[in-house]
């Protein structure tokens, strides 16, 4: 069986890490990825569109965190529950989110008050900020583990001489936000392994057991796929929209599948469809940013929400999508892609001189 350090640091079986995928809900996702013998993950929830709306228009930015974090409490609680292993949490830490000192003290007190918590609640993963910010220290001195994503090997240093435990590298080709330097995960993942000592996750078109035999080779230790798991049976997406992930070759053909626009929060990659290509229209007209946010927010849910409006809503999506065909169920796609991983180690049997 294939194992690597990964496993060992977090208590997986298996190599595979779901990546988490705020906004979003990925909470029937984390429990099957866990119960399958990957690593589940927890994602960073929002305030709701309207929510953020009147906050926006000068409301009052107390009750809008509030549901963020009572939501992302139930969340964990539910998690560890139904989850029969370890899982981990998502942080969104760039300076559009001032309420992550707050949701960082509720989980260690969460942790810290429920031995059944502490014991499987064993990660934080750090994203889209820096990780230099003083109160991010707390994850290890409540002994979480705790892994940075990053998408150059200048932010890789950084977070390693912060103290991190681990680094998610994700290439250009990941689903949802993307890097301003646009590195793909082939040249990304061995760059950063080569300038570290700590074990490094290869995140970005990740979807099979070839994929993760070829992560292993660049000297990644494990797989982060977003949107592979998000067309799964049990992921919290909306049907129509894991359709639209796996019906992406077909109905776009030679023309690329995904998008990359500029939008209010940074650069996002999409499926390609009347919402992203909207969008994408109103960054390149330099639209006033309040406007572009307001469609954002809009589209936010349409689609991967119960509306299920994969025409008008945002779908955020890897380059990978262009080779999904299918919608398996969690525990059957995590054995796939082992025993192809296996297969595909056993076929590489170069010619000798
Ligand atoms: C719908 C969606 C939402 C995402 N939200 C987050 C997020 O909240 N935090 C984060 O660090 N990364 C987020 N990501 C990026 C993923 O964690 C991961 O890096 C990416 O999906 C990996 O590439 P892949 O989609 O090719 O598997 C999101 C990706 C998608 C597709």
């Amino acid at each position: 069986m294939i194992r690597t350090e990964i496993c060992a640091m977090l208590g997986a079986k298996y190599p595979i890490v779901q990546a988490p995928m705020g906004p979003y809900d990925t909470k029937e996702l984390a429990i099957a990825v866990t119960n399958a013998g990957g690593f589940g993950m927890v994602s960073h929830p929002e305030p709701s569109a309207e929510q953020i709306q009147k906050v926006v228009s000068g409301g009052d930015v107390t009750e809008a965190f509030r549901s963020v974090n009572e939501k992302l409490k139930s969340t964990l609680v539910e998690v560890k529950s139904k989850a029969d292993g370890h899982f981990g949490v998502n942080l969104r830490v760039a300076p559009e989110q001032p309420e992550v000192p707050e949701l960082l003290d509720m989980i260690i007190e969460m942790r810290n008050s429920d031995p059944e918590l502490r014991e499987k609640l064993v990660l934080l993963v750090t994203s889209a900020g820096d990780p230099s910010q003083p109160h991010l220290q707390k994850i290890k001195q409540n002994k979480m583990k705790w892994f940075h994503v990053v998408p150059t090997v200048y932010h890789a240093k950084k977070a390693e001489k912060n103290g991190v435990d681990g680094l998610v590298a994700t290439g250009y080709e990941a689903g949802g936000h993307v890097t301003f330097f646009p590195v793909h995960t082939m040249v990304l993942v061995p760059a950063v392994v080569e300038a570290v000592d700590v074990p490094v996750v290869a995140g970005g078109g990740f979807c099979d057991g070839r994929g993760l035999i070829a992560a292993l080779a660049l000297g990644a230790k494990a797989i982060y796929m977003g949107t592979r798991f998000i067309a799964t049976l049990e992921s919290d997406f909306s049907m129509p929209s894991k359709e639209a992930i796996t019906s992406s070759a077909e109905r776009f053909g030679k023309e690329n599948a995904t998008l990359v626009t500029q939008g209010f929060f940074g650069p996002l990659r999409h499926l390609r469809n009347a919402f992203s290509e909207k969008l994408d229209q109103m960054v390149k007209a330099e639209a006033p940013q309040l406007e572009i946010l307001k469609y954002e927010l809009e589209g936010s849910m349409k689609a991967f929400g119960p509306e299920g409006d994969v025409v008008n809503g945002a779908l955020w999506s890897g380059q990978v999508a262009i080779r999904l065909k299918d919608i398996p169920k969690v525990s059957d796609l995590i054995e796939r892609i082992m025993s192809e991983a296996e297969e595909t180690l056993k076929s590489m049997c170069l010619l000798s001189a």
